[in-house]
């Protein structure tokens, strides 16, 4: 068992450096789209102000390229101002004088968050130098960021080599609920799939497939799976460097009697068409690409949630922010919630489209985690959580 944030003592005064998963998603105007993530990391920073700790916050957000204006942490300053009984300041970056003079006049019981720690390009290279800069600011580091738990960057891996450390109650949480999945999984167990970030997850489906009995593959991962089936796929995302892999998982899953199914019928746009026309066919032919699943699939995918005793999903079934793509993702939401199978969800644009179409009340656990669920499922731990001290019993 792992030291959590209520096994240290003396927090009163002591800087302590909170890593958490503030990549919320956002419009163009800055608008936070879905706050679940900061909502669920407040259990841990009022648990701190009430210590009377000093709180420091790390946190990413997206995948900037350097200081990026658009992936500052701003907005989400102003979202905790409201949010938390205490004072929130705000400082545009991670390490360097301005930042030390903030924390040095910081009070006990208010809160500090600082810039988006990937406009540094040590964060996501580990990188020790830049580690020991931000350690050197606080006295103990805790962290509560399940959603990056599964990388190894200088904020999530390296801190916690550095200092006296701790998880979060969130962390905590997100490791008992996730655990229950894969120590005792009711049957039939169906994982369903989907979503943009295809290369992270794909490698992780035939490790999935030796827990659960049936996967669902929908979004954008669908068309690798497609292609490698010998399908059509016309002009859809396809990773082309997985190709051979996904033919592999096919061909295993079928050897292992379980099953994988993928879209029977699909919500297009030609890809040459100037005015974006949607078009609902069998087969994505010549410029067609993809972005929904079609009815028939609804049909097929609902099935399966329906005889399901346990269900994890992770990834909508299609472009679910633009309302003409959004149908699928709604009815998989919707049968899912309606289900009397035992139901978890991971994953940021998951948890957005679950609560935009007012289905979240239906599932048994919501977790912040998207790609991080997906390897605590490999493993049963992370790298992130691997690092921090057990608890002293
Ligand atoms: C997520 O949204 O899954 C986490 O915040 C990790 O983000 P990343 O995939 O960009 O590392």
């Amino acid at each position: 068992m792992k030291r959590t944030v209520k096994d240290l003592v003396g927090l009163k005064g002591k800087v302590v450096l909170l890593r958490v998963d503030f990549n919320v998603p956002m419009d163009e105007t800055r608008k936070i789209l879905d706050s679940t993530r900061i909502d669920n990391a407040l259990p841990t920073i009022n648990y701190l102000i009430e210590q009377k700790a000093r709180v420091v916050i790390l946190s990413h957000l997206g995948r900037p390229k350097g200081f990026e204006v658009q992936k500052s942490l701003w907005p989400v300053a102003m979202e905790l101002m409201n949010k938390l009984p205490c004072n929130v300041d705000f400082c545009n970056a991670v390490i360097g004088d301005e930042v030390k003079y903030r924390i040095k006049y910081l009070k006990e019981g208010n809160v500090l968050l600082l810039e988006n720690t990937r406009f540094y390009e040590g964060e996501d290279k580990c990188d020790m130098d830049f580690a020991r800069e931000i350690a050197a600011l606080g006295d103990i580091y805790v962290n509560d960021a399940f959603g990056t738990a599964h990388r190894k960057n200088a904020s999530t891996y390296a801190l916690a080599r550095l200092m006296p450390n701790a998880i979060g109650l969130l962390m905590e949480k997100e490791i008992e609920n996730l655990s229950k999945v894969i120590e005792n999984p009711k049957r039939p167990f169906v994982a369903i799939l989907g979503g943009a970030k295809v290369d992270s997850k794909i490698q992780i489906i035939d490790k999935l497939l030796e827990i659960a009995d049936t996967i669902i593959i929908g979004g954008a991962m669908a068309y690798t799976f497609l292609l490698a089936r010998g399908e059509m796929v016309g002009m859809s995302l396809v990773q082309n460097d997985y190709i051979e892999y996904a033919r592999q998982t096919l061909i295993k899953a079928e050897e292992a009697g379980k099953k994988i199914l993928l879209p029977i019928d699909h919500v297009g746009v030609s890809t040459s068409d100037r005015k974006s026309t949607v078009y609902k066919v069998k087969t994505l032919k010549g410029d067609l690409a993809g972005y929904d699943i079609g009815e028939e699939t609804i049909e097929l995918y609902r099935n399966e949630i329906n005889n399901a005793s346990q269900i994890f999903w992770n990834g909508p079934v299609g472009m679910f922010e633009k309302p003409e793509f959004a149908n699928g993702t709604k009815k998989i939401a919707e049968a899912i919630a309606n289900s009397n199978a035992y139901s978890v969800v991971g994953g940021g644009d998951t948890v957005s489209a679950i609560n935009s179409f007012g289905t979240a009340k239906g599932f048994d656990f919501i977790s912040t985690g998207g790609g991080a669920s997906m390897e605590f499922f490999e493993n049963g731990t992370l790298p992130c959580i691997e690092v921090i001290q057990e608890k002293i019993r």
